[in-house]
């Protein structure tokens, strides 16, 4: 079935100008683009988006992180958007991250307290659903 899923060039992307890379790479491997707007996030809608990991030690740089700059929010389509955006994303941890993925071949480590990984991508349809309706809230 077709899935829908939530990306976000988070403001590391966008501030390098890998806007236009990243939505590259999604087209090319097939995926459609359903909705495209640079956003200024709000801490409200972040800390929605970011409730599982509230408490975490990384919790207040990564919050203070995404508001450092305007995030582009995508809606990308397609059979197995979900899993097959986080395979073109690559591991968390850019450092990690095998070459061939966005995080792989335009992140690294910047030394600091927060891993600025260049993009977010839904992990589950449970997720995709409700960070749609955070971001779009019209869609
Ligand atoms: P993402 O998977 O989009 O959502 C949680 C974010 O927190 C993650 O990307 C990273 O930007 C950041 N993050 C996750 N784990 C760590 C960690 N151990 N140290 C610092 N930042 C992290």
């Amino acid at each position: 079935t077709v899935e829908r899923t939530l990306v976000l060039v988070k403001p590391d992307g966008v501030r390098r100008g890998l806007s236009g890379e990243i939505l590259r790479r999604i087209e090319a491997k097939g995926y459609t683009l359903a909705a495209v707007e640079l956003q200024h996030a709000t801490t409200e809608v972040l800390a929605q988006h970011y409730a599982e990991h509230e408490g975490k030690p990384f919790y207040a740089p990564l919050v203070e992180f995404m508001l450092s700059g305007p995030v582009l929010a995508v809606v990308a389509e397609g059979q197995g958007v979900i899993a097959g955006f986080r395979s073109l994303a690559g591991a968390t941890d850019p450092t990690a991250a095998a070459p061939g993925t966005i995080r792989g071949d335009l992140g690294r480590d910047w030394g600091l307290k927060v891993q600025q990984n260049l993009v977010h991508g839904s992990d589950s349809t449970e997720s995709a659903e409700r960070e749609i309706g955070l971001w779009f809230p019209n869609l």
